[in-house]
Parts: C-alpha cells; sequence; structure tokens
C-alpha cells in the first residue's frame, strides 16, 4: 500500500503539532516544517511520546524569508511527492517588524510563504492526487478586515484601527483573509489538476504560541479566551479531516469551519480581488503569474 506522506509547516507547538500527532497516529509520514531546531526537536519527542511508532521528519526553515520557502520547496522536490500539505505556520508581528529581504514579517510568513510553497509543489506533484489545506481564521472575525490590495504590507497603516496594540492583529487578520483568497484563486487555477485545495478555521484555540508577545488591551483579550476555549486537538480536527476524509476527496475551493463549508466575505470572493492578490504575490516572490 502507497504510505502516505504529509508536510506540516508550523509543526513545532500548537496547532500544527497537534495536527502531526493526528496523521502520525494515523500511520502518514509526517515531514514537520519549523524555524528553530530546538522546538522542533521538542515537538517531535512530544509526538513520539504519544504515538511511538510515529515516522516523523524535521525540516528547519525560516518561513518569514522567501529564501528559506525556495530552499524548502527544493529539498522537498527531491523527495517522494506529498499527498498533504498543510500550510499552518503564522505570527503575529510587529508592524515595523521587517524582514532582511524587505517584507513585513506577518505578510511574509503567513501569506507569502504557502503560496510560494504550494505554488512549488504543484510541478513535483505532477498528474497525482494530493491535498492542500491551508489554515485560516473565523470567517466571522475577519468578515471585518478586508485586505487592502494597495498595501499588501499595511506600512500605510491605512483602516487598522485606533488601539496601537491591536494594529498589528488587524494586520495579521488581513493577511489570513488573504489565506483565504489564496484558496480560491488556486483552486481555480488548479482546475484539471488532481490537486485539491481548501481553508479551514481552526476555532478560537488555547495553549498556542499565537499572539505570545502580544500587548496591552490585545494580551488581556488573550489570558481571557486561554481560559475558555478548547485545546490544540480540537484546532487540528477540521485541517485533518479535509486532508485525509474520503467525504472530500474530490472538493476544493471552500472554507470549512468544523467540518462545515461556510461562505466567506465578499471581500475574499471577489475573483478580481482574488487576481490582484494573486498576480501581486506573484511579483514580491519573483515567480510569473501563472503556474
Ligand atoms: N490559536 C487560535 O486560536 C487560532 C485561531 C484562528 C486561527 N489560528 C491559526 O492556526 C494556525 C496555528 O496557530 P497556533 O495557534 O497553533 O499558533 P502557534 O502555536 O504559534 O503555532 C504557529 C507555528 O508556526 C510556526 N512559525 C511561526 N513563524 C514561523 C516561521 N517564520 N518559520 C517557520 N515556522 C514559523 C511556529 O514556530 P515557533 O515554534 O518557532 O514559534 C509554530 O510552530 C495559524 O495559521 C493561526 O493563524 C489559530
Amino acid at each position: 500500500m502507497h504510505q502516505q506522506r504529509a508536510i506540516v509547516t508550523g509543526a513545532s507547538g500548537g496547532i500544527g503539532e497537534a495536527i502531526t500527532r493526528s496523521l502520525a497516529s494515523a500511520g502518514t509520514t509526517v515531514v514537520m516544517v519549523g524555524r528553530s531546531a530546538r522546538r522542533l526537536d521538542e515537538a517531535r519527542a512530544r509526538v513520539l511520546a504519544a504515538v511511538p511508532d510515529a515516522d516523523l521528519r524535521l525540516e528547519l526553515a525560516d518561513l518569514s524569508l522567501l529564501t528559506d520557502v525556495r530552499g524548502l520547496a527544493e529539498r522537498l522536490a527531491r523527495e517522494p511527492a506529498p499527498d498533504i500539505v498543510i500550510s499552518n505556520a503564522a505570527v503575529i508581528a510587529e508592524l515595523d517588524d521587517y524582514t532582511p529581504e524587505g517584507i513585513q514579517r506577518t505578510l511574509a510568513t503567513n501569506h507569502l510563504a504557502p503560496y510560494l510553497l504550494l505554488r512549488s509543489l504543484i510541478g513535483p506533484i505532477g498528474s497525482r492526487p494530493a491535498r492542500f489545506v491551508v489554515v485560516g481564521a473565523s470567517p466571522q472575525g475577519l468578515a471585518r478586515t478586508p485586505v487592502d490590495l494597495a498595501d499588501l504590507n499595511c506600512r500605510a497603516g491605512r483602516g487598522l484601527g485606533a488601539l496601537p496594540s491591536f494594529r498589528p492583529f488587524i494586520a495579521y487578520a488581513r493577511t489570513k483573509n488573504m489565506n483565504t483568497m489564496f484558496v480560491y484563486a488556486l483552486a481555480r487555477r488548479l482546475d484539471g489538476t488532481r490537486i485539491t485545495v481548501n481553508g479551514a478555521h481552526p476555532g478560537v484555540i488555547r495553549d498556542t504560541g499565537l499572539g505570545r508577545d502580544n500587548r496591552g488591551a490585545l494580551r488581556l483579550f488573550g489570558a481571557v479566551l486561554n481560559r475558555l476555549t478548547p485545546a490544540p486537538g480540537t484546532g487540528a480536527d477540521t485541517p485533518v479531516w479535509l486532508a485525509t476524509s474520503e467525504q472530500v476527496s474530490d472538493v476544493t475551493g471552500g472554507f470549512f469551519v468544523r467540518r462545515e463549508r461556510v461562505p466567506t466575505a465578499p471581500h475574499t470572493t471577489d475573483a478580481g480581488r482574488c487576481d490582484r492578490l494573486w498576480d501581486e504575490s506573484a511579483r514580491l516572490v519573483g515567480l510569473p503569474p501563472e503556474p
């Protein structure tokens, strides 16, 4: 029988580690991608404690750097093609935190990295079947934070709100809307292939690293949420279901919450806006617009 192989980004903790554990317990080989060798090692040890026969591989890459994403894609292209790719890594960085490549870190990590990585894996996957899953966020919560297509880096700071501690969170929310727009734009471009792509909101989940650097009112808000919300295993459920269930083997171009396909805001479904984001992302990562 074909040994299923999955790539999971942001597997060094939180929901990505829970996704890894769930896939590994079903016998899937998991390539765990993270930026810290120590945190990846520790996550692997925790997964092995729960699933002693887990088949795990570690891939070190700082996904906020396009050079690292390109290197990762090149290494992965030399290995057996993945059956599953779950883009899960994300950060909430300060607005003035720019990478050495001149890109705001939240934009680079949360949107440009999956854009470049998934596009780069299409060729190596070829005519084989595969499922891409992009972990986004709550469509309801994101309805009020449309992407400013003229300013993906949020450099001008338009529409980020009055509360300074919340502004990085609004910029993060925009990148989560980009995840959804990317899913729709990529699904259209993958029409006629055997690769599906869907988005998922994991739910509001406690005990993850997201927002560990939050300040002010946002920190307080996070601390309260942390007491009320479910653990990372719950957050892994819908992404893993999209990646593995027979019920959705042919479904593509959808966004899911608790295993239900849900609508997302009109500013994320508008094909013209999705195509503008696609083209601008291609320019920023240095790829031609069409795959
Ligand atoms: N938690 C929630 O309530 C919630 C709600 C909605 C959506 N989500 C989404 O769920 C996903 C997982 O988030 P989480 O809550 O599990 O947060 P998390 O614990 O912080 O996990 C994020 C993962 O991404 C990795 N990562 C961050 N920057 C990276 C980089 N430059 N290169 C490589 N890896 C990097 C982190 O690695 P390090 O260990 O090195 O930091 C970590 O493994 C995200 O897409 C998030 O937007 C979460």
